[in-house]
């Protein structure tokens, strides 16, 4: 059997049946690639040794890089992490969604000390897509999933984008279309009077400053407390060249804008819409074997903030 026919049979459309299975599948200690609204992320039972270990096997990640737990909602969070007033404020103004609460752990909380990578702190979120929620909710317990892709390469925000990569290590690829906000979860570290942004991404700084009326201070990157902002990340094989205005022969060009492309990540200068398009832009381009791929400058501003930092990242040295 060739590898494009198994990756297939692995894919399956969500439904009801799928969902049962998928939770069965995570409770016997499987893995399973879901839905989020932000990429598709590759799920265990949070409380499972052997199945959290099999995530870091299979993205071949490294053990000090953390995973988030999702929850069904901020009643399960409740029972993993001590929630402060701050906290609460960010999970009623945002939850279900992309944002992630970096809050101290709960003593026996039942979390495996790989899920963590031995910190005192872990990261909470509740998905805002619904047929993940279900199976969580089936299973009754949270799902550690980081992005389920091979770490250090880009982000999957297909099914078709997971069984690239990770079709010989989960038993199903739950489906629910292309994802919605296509930029993984915006990453926030709170406690009582300070907000530290981790991770950009969708929900914008100055909307958790609006929600909260706290200034939220950005993460000086040399002292590195969330992995994932390691610098080379989200990496296609070939060298990316961020900022061009203008396009090169034997070059691939991702236009935004005004700037043209071979593709563009938003024609109208959408922000939204180029992050949506943002990795499945870079795996294309990766796939037409160009010496080069050039992107058009994105405006460093909301959500352009987000989208450049997983360009620069991108883009990084390896
Ligand atoms: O949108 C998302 O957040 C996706 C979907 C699948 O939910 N998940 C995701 O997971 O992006 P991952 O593992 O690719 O990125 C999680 C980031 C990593 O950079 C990790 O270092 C950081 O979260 N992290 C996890 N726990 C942490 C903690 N206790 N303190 C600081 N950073 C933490
Ligand atoms: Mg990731």
């Amino acid at each position: 059997m060739n590898e494009s026919v198994q990756s297939t049979e692995i894919v399956q459309e969500a439904n009801a049946a799928v969902i049962m299975a998928s939770a069965d599948h995570l409770a016997y200690g499987g893995l399973v690639a879901l839905p989020t609204e932000t990429v598709y992320g590759l799920a265990a039972d949070a409380t499972n040794g052997t199945a959290v270990a099999a995530i870091f096997e299979a993205k071949n990640r490294p053990h000090f890089n953390p995973l988030i737990c999702h929850v069904y909602d901020g009643e399960m969070a409740a029972k993993l992490v001590n929630i402060n007033a701050v906290a609460q404020n960010l999970i009623d103004a945002f939850w279900p969604g992309p944002l992630t609460l970096v809050l101290p752990a709960l003593a026996d909380n039942g979390i495996c000390d790989l899920v963590t990578a031995g910190l005192d702190t872990l990261a909470v979120r509740m998905p805002a897509n619904e047929v993940t929620r279900a199976i969580i909710e089936k299973l009754g317990k949270p799902i550690a999933a980081p992005s389920a892709n091979l770490s250090g390469k880009i982000s999957p925000t297909t099914a078709a984008h997971v069984a690239e990569s990770l079709s010989d290590f989960v038993k199903v690829i739950v489906d629910d279309g292309p994802t919605s906000e296509g930029i993984e979860s915006t990453i926030v570290a709170v406690n009582e009077t300070k907000i530290t942004l981790l991770r950009p991404g969708t929900i914008t700084q100055d909307a958790i400053e609006e929600a909260t009326g706290l200034l939220v201070t950005t993460q000086n990157s040399a002292e590195i407390i969330a992995p994932g902002m390691m610098q080379s990340h989200y990496a296609p094989d070939t060298p990316l060249i961020l900022n061009a205005e203008l396009r090169e022969n034997s070059c691939f060009m991702i236009g935004f804008g005004a700037i043209d492309g071979d593709i563009s990540l938003s024609q109208s200068g959408d922000l939204k819409e180029a992050a949506s398009k943002l990795f499945a832009s870079l795996r294309q381009a990766d796939k037409a074997n160009m010496s080069k791929i050039l992107v058009a400058p994105i405006p460093h501003e909301g959500l352009g903030i987000a989208i450049n930092d997983r360009l620069e990242r991108a883009a990084a040295p390896k």
